[in-house]
C-alpha cells in the first residue's frame, strides 16, 4: 500500500455499499483522518473485539488523541451530561444500569403487539396512498420514530422536528453552525419535555425516570435530558436506515427473499445477516488509547486514536466465509454491527424486534413488492441509509 490511506472512505458517487475496504496484513494500520491527524484502524474481527472490550480504549471524546472522523464544532466536543455513549467507567455504568431493565428482551417482548400495530397501521396508510410510494417516508422512518416516541413519551406530532435535526447532526454536508443549531434546538425541546414530565407525569420511560431516578437523586435533570436525546436520536435513525436498506437488499436478492417468504421461521437469522452485511455504522467506533497496549504485536500508545472498524470485522473471511455474499441462512450471530463490550448497543433487542416485525409484515402483506424505478437515493450521513426508496406492489 502506498502512503497512508484516508479514512473514512466516502463514495464520490454511486453505490455506497460498494465502497472498497482498507486491509492491513496484521489487521491494524495507520490512516489519515479528515482533520489531517492519523489514527490506528483495526480491521480484523478478533482485534475489533479486543479493542471494544479493553478499558485501555476510552469512549470519552475529550481524551487526548480521540479520533474525530468528522470535523465538529468545539462545543460539540464538550462532554454533554447524560450522553453515556461517550463516557467511561463508573459514570457510564451508573447511567446505563438505570436504563438496562427498560431494554431487556423480556420487556421488549411485551412491546411487540404495539410494534406490530404501528407497523400494520403504517403499511395500511402507505397502501391507501399508493402504489407507488417512497418506502422511507411511508414506512421505514415512521415505524421506528413512532415506536421510540411511544416508549419515551415524546409526542409523535413533533416527528418532523426531531427527524430533521437528527439528519442535520449526522450529515457530512452540514456546516458546523447547522450542527450546533440542530443540537441546541433538540436540547431546548427535551428540556421542555422533561419539565412537562416532572410537572404532569405520565405512563412512559421518561416519566418513570423522573419519578424513580431524578426524584431519588440518582440522576439529575440535565443528565435525563442527555439520556432522552441519546435514546431519541439513536432510537429512530439507525433502525429506519436498517429497515430501508434491508428492503433494498432483499429486492436485489430475489432468491433469498423467496426463501424468507417460504420459511418465516428463518427471519431471526435473516435479520442478523442483514445487520452483518449492511453494518450501517460505517465509520466504525472511535476510541482514545489511555495506556500503551499491543494490538496483534503493534504497540499503540496512550494519547493515540484507534478506530474499531465494524464493517471490516463483519467482512472478516476467517469468521464469515465469502463475506461479500448475502446468505440469510449463515447464522451470523458473531457480527459486531451493534458494537461489542460495555458500550454494546443498549437498544438492540428493540431494534431486532422492529426489524423482524417490519420485514415480516411487509413481506406477508405486499407479495408483489418491487423497486419502482432504478436509482436509489442514499442518505448523506455517516450512518449508511437510503433517503428515498420508490417502490411499487
Ligand atoms: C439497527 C439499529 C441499530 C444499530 C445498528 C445500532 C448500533 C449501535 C452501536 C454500534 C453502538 C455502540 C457505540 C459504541 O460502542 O461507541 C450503539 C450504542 C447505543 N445504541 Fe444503538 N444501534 C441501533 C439501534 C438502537 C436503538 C433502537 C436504540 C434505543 C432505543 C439504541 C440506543 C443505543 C444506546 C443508548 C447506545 C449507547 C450504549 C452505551 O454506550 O452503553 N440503538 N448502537
Amino acid at each position: 500500500m502506498i502512503g497512508t490511506p484516508r479514512f473514512p472512505i466516502r463514495p464520490a458517487e454511486g453505490d455506497p455499499l460498494a465502497v472498497p475496504r482498507i486491509d492491513f496484513p496484521d489487521g491494524i494500520g495507520q490512516v489519515e483522518l479528515p482533520s489531517g491527524d492519523t489514527a490506528w484502524l483495526v480491521t480484523r474481527h478478533e482485534l475489533v473485539r479486543q479493542v471494544l472490550r479493553d478499558p485501555n480504549f476510552s469512549s470519552d471524546v475529550t481524551r487526548p488523541g480521540f479520533p474525530i472522523v468528522r470535523r465538529l464544532p468545539p462545543q460539540q466536543m464538550a462532554p454533554s451530561p447524560g450522553s453515556f455513549i461517550r463516557m467511561d467507567g463508573p459514570d457510564h455504568a451508573r447511567l446505563r444500569r438505570m436504563l438496562t431493565p427498560e431494554f431487556m428482551i423480556k420487556r421488549i417482548r411485551l412491546m411487540e403487539p404495539l410494534i406490530r400495530e404501528i407497523v400494520v397501521d403504517a403499511l395500511d396508510a402507505m397502501c391507501a396512498e399508493g402504489p407507488p410510494a417512497d418506502l422511507v417516508q411511508g414506512f421505514a422512518l415512521p415505524v421506528p420514530s413512532m415506536v421510540i416516541c411511544r416508549l419515551l413519551g415524546v409526542p409523535y406530532q413533533d416527528h418532523a422536528f426531531f427527524q430533521e435535526r437528527t439528519r442535520t447532526m449526522l450529515a457530512w454536508a452540514s456546516s458546523m453552525e447547522a450542527i450546533l443549531a440542530a443540537r441546541d434546538e433538540l436540547i431546548a425541546y427535551m428540556t421542555e419535555l422533561v419539565a412537562a414530565k416532572q410537572r404532569d407525569g405520565g405512563d412512559d420511560l421518561l416519566s418513570r425516570l423522573v419519578a424513580e431516578r431524578v426524584a431519588t437523586g440518582e440522576m439529575d435533570a440535565a443528565e435525563l435530558i442527555g439520556v432522552a436525546m441519546l435514546l431519541l436520536v439513536a432510537g429512530h435513525e439507525t433502525t429506519a436506515n436498517m429497515i430501508g436498506l434491508s428492503v433494498l437488499i432483499l429486492l436485489r436478492h430475489p432468491d433469498q427473499l423467496e426463501r424468507l417468504r417460504k420459511d418465516p421461521e428463518s427471519m431471526e437469522d435473516a435479520v442478523e445477516e442483514l445487520l452483518r452485511y449492511l453494518t450501517i455504522v460505517r465509520t466504525g467506533l472511535p476510541r482514545a488509547v489511555v495506556a500503551d497496549t499491543e494490538i496483534n504485536g503493534q504497540l499503540v500508545r496512550a494519547g493515540e486514536g484507534v478506530i474499531a472498524w465494524l464493517d471490516a470485522a463483519n467482512h472478516d473471511p476467517s469468521v464469515f466465509p465469502g463475506p461479500g455474499e448475502l446468505d440469510l441462512g449463515r447464522g451470523s450471530h458473531q457480527h459486531v454491527a451493534f458494537g461489542f463490550g460495555v458500550h454494546q448497543c443498549l437498544g438492540q433487542p428493540l431494534a431486532r424486534a422492529e426489524l423482524r416485525i417490519a420485514l415480516q409484515e411487509l413481506i406477508d402483506r405486499l407479495p408483489g413488492l418491487a423497486l419502482a424505478v432504478d436509482g436509489v437515493e442514499y442518505r448523506d450521513s455517516f450512518i449508511l441509509g437510503v433517503q428515498r426508496l420508490p417502490v411499487t406492489w
